[in-house]
């Protein structure tokens, strides 16, 4: 993103590093074959910080509109792209914090994360959150995959009309 240095562009990049992070520590978490409590305690820490930045943006967002694009669109149909993405993009992120608050909550788990005794993540298996928690993460992905292009897209495009 480019434009000044105010709050929703210092929000949107807190809450990329943190949603990087919490993607690629619970994708680790749940794919290794071995528990690490350090990246479960890690993956909570990264976690809240993207739930609660976007959480913030969310009520920014409903207090005083989105904010204004930094790249301009050529069509209806890209408006309407960008704005549904963009509004998931902030929704998502809260939908994985109430999820991921949901599991440790329904769980009873957090005394013992918080005291290094928790020993696997088999107690989440059956919990009603944890089956939205992994939809909601794959939807980030797609999502990112997504908004990720549209970045590459518009950055090429804005270095050809410059050298051209
Ligand atoms: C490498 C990672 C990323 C890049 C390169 C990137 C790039 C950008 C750019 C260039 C814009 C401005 C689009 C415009 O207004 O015309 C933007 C806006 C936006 N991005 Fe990202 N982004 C990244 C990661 C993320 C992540 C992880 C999220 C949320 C989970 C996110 C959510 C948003 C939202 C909601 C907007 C609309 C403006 C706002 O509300 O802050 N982005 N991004
Ligand atoms: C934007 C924020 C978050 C993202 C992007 C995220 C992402 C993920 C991902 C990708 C997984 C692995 C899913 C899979 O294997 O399909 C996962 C698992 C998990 N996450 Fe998160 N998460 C977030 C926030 C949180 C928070 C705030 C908590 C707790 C307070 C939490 C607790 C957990 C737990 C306990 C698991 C393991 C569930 C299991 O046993 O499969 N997450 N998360």
């Amino acid at each position: 993103m480019s434009g000044s240095l105010d709050f929703s562009r210092i929000a949107h990049w807190i809450i990329a590093g943190a949603v990087f992070a919490a993607l690629v520590s619970g994708f680790a978490m749940t794919r290794s074959d071995a528990f690490s409590l350090t990246l479960l305690q890690a993956h909570i820490a990264f976690g809240a910080v993207a739930g609660l930045f976007s959480l913030i943006r969310v009520l920014s967002w409903v207090a005083r509109g989105a904010p204004a694009r930094i790249y301009p669109v050529s069509s209806r149909i890209q408006a309407l792209v960008s704005s549904a993405v963009h509004a998931a993009l902030r929704l998502v992120p809260l939908a994985l914090l109430a999820s991921g608050v949901g599991m440790i909550a329904l769980s009873g788990s957090f005394p013992e994360i918080a005291a290094g005794t928790f020993s696997g993540l088999a107690v989440f298996e059956t919990l009603p959150p944890r089956n939205l928690h992994h939809a909601a993460a794959s939807l980030l992905l797609g999502l990112l995959g997504l908004h990720i292009a549209a970045a590459l897209w518009h950055w090429r495009s804005r270095i050809r009309s410059v050298t051209s």
